[in-house]
């Protein structure tokens, strides 16, 4: 930074699940007028946030486009993956530390809420000690896939569990077994093993399956009547109990 620069504010924006219209005011506000933006995505996909965010993407910014070595949900114990997904977040962390060294905001967006399972968070443990932060919440995809199903999730003393779809089968079980109400995220190549572990645990005749929430091309059925592959954006969702009134 040089002498009497000050550093950019680094703000980390939810852009909910999906539909445009269920992005904050404050994360369009911020959007709209952040000189810098960045986000992240497979590298042969825009990048779901950036679809979100649309034309609000001011045409003069920078953008910083974040591709993902890798295209598959790989177990985050697996040494390989924690080694490269880290050297990528190292470099992610420079290129946006770079702007706000250099006295320019930067705004990360985010799918859902930025601080569950969201790579921004890997950027913002990298930097908040270094940097000024704002994180605007946003609506996360298990809300807009309850809300699509039109599934009422937890009453009263429900305890839900949420799930990663990445964990083993016994784990999974495990979990299902101790929740009320369960929603399990990052199915894609996960599905087979997360029915059988919905079956195992007694929990599959309740599982609604949800695919890509508030956008148009959203479905939703019992997981009973799922056949095929699972895109990466889909959800289980296992409602607690019964409509408590
Ligand atoms: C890396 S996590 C990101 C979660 C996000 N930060 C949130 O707050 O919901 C990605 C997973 O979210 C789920 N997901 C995201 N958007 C979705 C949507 N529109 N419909 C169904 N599932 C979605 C899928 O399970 C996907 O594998």
């Amino acid at each position: 930074m040089t002498q009497g620069t000050q550093a950019g504010r680094l703000s980390i924006l939810g852009m909910g699940p999906g539909d445009p219209e269920l992005m904050t005011v404050k994360a369009a506000r911020i959007l709209r007028e952040s000189p810098v933006i960045a986000w992240f995505c497979r590298h042969d996909r825009p990048g779901h946030a950036r679809q979100i965010a649309g034309d609000l993407l001011p045409p003069t910014a920078t953008t910083l486009r974040f591709a993902y070595p890798f295209t598959t949900e790989i177990a985050v114990s697996d040494p390989a993956y924690l080694v490269r997904m880290a050297a990528f977040y190292d470099d992610c962390a420079r290129q946006v530390a770079d702007h706000l060294l250099a006295g320019t905001d930067v705004a990360l967006l985010c799918e859902g809420d930025p601080f569950l399972f969201g790579s921004a968070m890997y950027v913002f443990d990298r930097l908040h000690e270094r940097f000024a932060c704002t994180i605007v919440p946003g609506i996360t995809a298990m809300s807009g896939c309850w809300s699509a199903a039109q599934r009422p999730m937890v009453h009263g003393d429900d305890v839900l569990c949420v799930i990663p779809g990445t964990l083993d089968e016994a784990a999974l079980t495990q979990w299902l077994e101790q929740a009320n109400a369960a929603v399990i995220m990052k199915l894609g190549r996960n599905l087979e093993k997360v029915r059988r572990a919905l079956r195992a645990a007694g929990r599959e005749a309740r599982a609604i399956y949800v695919e890509r929430a508030t956008q148009p091309q959203q479905r939703s059925m019992k997981l009973a009547d799922m056949t095929g592959p699972a895109p990466y954006f889909s959800i289980i969702l296992v409602p607690g109990r019964e409509g408590a009134r």
